[in-house]
């Protein structure tokens, strides 16, 4: 481990013990699942041999995540480096934070125990997930904390059947609910937005305003006039008022699965075709969920809500683009959805999937 090696040979240097030998303890915890925009508390309490020194110990937190964009590449990353002296302590901590991180950490029990290095990280996003290590030194131990993050849970843009706009407050509600979710909430939406999001179409939130994000200015969305990146937000509306809505889905419980036969299918006959596979078509929530853990197909796809689309996991040229992401075909049951051939996408539950085993 040449890289944490690196990092511990700088960090023990002031202290002049770098030819000492070195005591060193490693801890795996279970790993922390939480949801996007939530906040996550990362353990790290240490118990050096060592209480003869005056010096207080070095912290660092790093992690070891994969990069967005699907790149296979493990990328260490330094999150917040703490070089504290007692010295320095009314003054304030030397913290050194990664610009992705910024704002967003703080180490709660520090103040109260020096040898408490818990993390916390708020506003989480999708891209926060990974392995996090934090390592401390002083004098001559060594100890190095190994937590796993999975920060799980969708953001995506929902619009009716048939139309672009045309859902009130409550039918966005509903829309939500029957695509396996819930409406989502400005952090959620702001989360998905750091993690690259960005849609044209203003939608409702759970707090009834509507709002979109923006990620290039050059995209020339309606209404945005401001040349900045961001979320934009119309305020709170009238309840009658028709959009769309940004839907928050955050975990599958079964599988979800394409299916394809010579000559495809139509929307009846892909409904069908699910039920006779153990299942049922599957919701544009839970495709979502399947395309965030991994599923990957060029093949565009009936869902439940009549509309097609197809998950892209590892962009590629002959699959759309360069963007990972689920792609939309066509939005709605508009399409004729008796004449209009496709492959399915269908979802399973667990349970069922065991039943049918047995049968
Ligand atoms: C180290 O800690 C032990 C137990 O807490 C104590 O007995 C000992 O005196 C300490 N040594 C120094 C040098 O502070
Ligand atoms: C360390 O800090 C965390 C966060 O404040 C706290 O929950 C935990 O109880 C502390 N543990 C110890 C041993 O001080
Ligand atoms: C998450 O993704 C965004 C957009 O791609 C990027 O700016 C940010 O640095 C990433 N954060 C982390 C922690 O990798
Ligand atoms: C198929 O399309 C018709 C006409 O647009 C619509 O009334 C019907 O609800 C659609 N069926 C499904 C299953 O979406």
């Amino acid at each position: 481990d040449l890289h944490n090696a690196i990092m511990f040979s700088s960090l023990a240097r002031p202290l002049g013990a770098a030819s000492s030998i070195v005591n060193m303890r490693r801890i795996t915890h279970p790993t922390v699942k939480q949801t996007l925009a939530g906040k996550a508390s990362l353990p790290c309490v240490f118990t050096l041999q060592t209480n003869s020194s005056n010096q207080p110990p070095h912290l660092l937190w790093t992690r070891v995540g994969l990069p967005a964009g699907g790149q296979s590449t493990l990328r260490e990353q330094i999150v917040n480096l703490v070089l504290q002296n007692f010295f320095f302590c009314a003054k304030g901590d030397v913290i050194r934070v990664n610009k992705a991180f910024s704002g967003r950490i703080t180490l709660p029990g520090y103040a109260a125990n020096p040898l408490n290095a818990t993390m916390e990280i708020s506003s989480l996003r999708t891209n926060d997930s990974g392995t996090y290590h934090c390592q401390v030194v002083m004098d001559n131990d060594y100890e190095r904390d190994t937590v796993p993050l999975v920060v799980s849970g969708v953001v995506f843009h929902y619009q009716a059947p048939g139309a672009r706009y045309a859902l009130s407050f409550m039918d966005a509600q509903q829309a939500c609910q029957e695509m396996s979710a819930q409406m989502a909430t400005p952090a959620q939406l702001w989360a998905s937005y750091y993690d690259g999001f960005a849609s044209c179409a203003a939608g409702w939130l759970d707090d009834q305003t509507v709002r979109y994000s923006v990620q290039l200015s050059e995209l020339g969305c309606y209404g945005h006039r401001e040349h900045s990146a961001g979320v934009r937000n119309y305020g709170k509306k009238d309840p009658k008022e028709l959009f769309d809505v940004y839907c928050f889905t955050k975990e599958l419980d079964g599988e979800v699965f394409h299916t394809s036969v010579p000559g495809r299918l139509s929307l009846s006959s892909a409904s069908d075709r699910c039920v006779s596979l153990g299942g049922q078509l599957a919701t544009v929530g839970q495709l979502y969920l399947a395309w965030r853990s991994g599923l990957d197909s060029c093949a565009p796809g009936w869902l439940s809500d009549g509309s097609v689309r197809y998950p892209v996991m590892w962009p590629r040229p002959e699959c759309g683009g360069s963007q990972t992401g689920v792609r939309t075909v066509t939005p709605n049951s508009a399409t004729d959805n008796t004449t209009a051939l496709y492959d399915a996408y269908c979802y399973r539950d667990c349970s069922l999937s065991i039943l049918a085993i047995r049968i």
